[in-house]
């Protein structure tokens, strides 16, 4: 017990530091994508608003999926540093449960332990919500959330309906950032 209290401590620790998403009990089930087509999802999505991630430090945040021939999906997500340089990491995502399509896992680093990756919302073509969220002993949780758009805008219309729909389930939208997408020519 004391040993999972000094975890706790630990991970709250980091998640503040990294001012991630950190909150008391269990992970919200939102509601995914009804008849999710994850061959219409493929390509790459440009991040217009997120949740912040101590993970991507650059702009111009980028993901690009394409379907590998076991029925996975390559993920190359890339970003542009202030130096100038571009930061890619790639990883493979799959769906674990074919009557839930819209529930995917995504891994980066073998051995770690995957991560959720949840369509909430999306019309291929425009736009996308994404959800990923963690449980802790059931004590707490850290989430992360996505608003993706197919070019490097998004209406503002459709912005503000995808952050209606995720606050409906449950997360806090004030904490929302914008993405820089401007200055990415070197990315595209
Ligand atoms: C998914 O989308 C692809 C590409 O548009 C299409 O060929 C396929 O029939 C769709 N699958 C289903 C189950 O609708
Ligand atoms: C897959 O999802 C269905 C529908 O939600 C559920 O009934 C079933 O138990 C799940 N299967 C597994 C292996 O989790």
């Amino acid at each position: 017990m004391k040993e999972i209290q000094v975890l706790f401590v630990l991970l709250l620790a980091a998640a503040t530091a990294h001012s991630q998403s950190f909150h008391s009990g269990k992970c919200p089930k939102p509601s995914v994508q009804e008849d999710f087509n994850i061959t219409k999802y493929m390509g790459t999505w440009y991040e217009i608003e997120k949740l912040p991630a101590a993970f991507e430090k650059g702009k111009c945040n980028q993901a690009t999926y394409s379907p590998l021939a076991d029925g996975t999906v390559k993920v190359r997500n890339a970003e542009l540093l202030s130096n100038g340089k571009i930061n890619s990491i790639e990883g493979v995502a799959k769906v674990k449960n074919s009557s839930q399509p819209a529930i995917l896992s995504v891994s980066f680093f073998k051995g770690l332990p995957d991560s959720p990756y949840l369509v909430l919302s999306t019309d291929y073509q425009s736009y996308a919500l994404v959800y990923s969220c963690s449980d802790y002993f059931g004590l707490f949780h850290i989430d992360f959330a996505w608003i993706l758009a197919r070019p490097r805008v998004l209406a503002e219309d459709v912005v503000g309906r995808l952050r209606v729909k995720l606050a409906a389930a449950g997360v806090n939208i004030n904490r929302l950032t914008v993405s820089d997408q401007t200055g990415c020519d070197i990315l595209s």
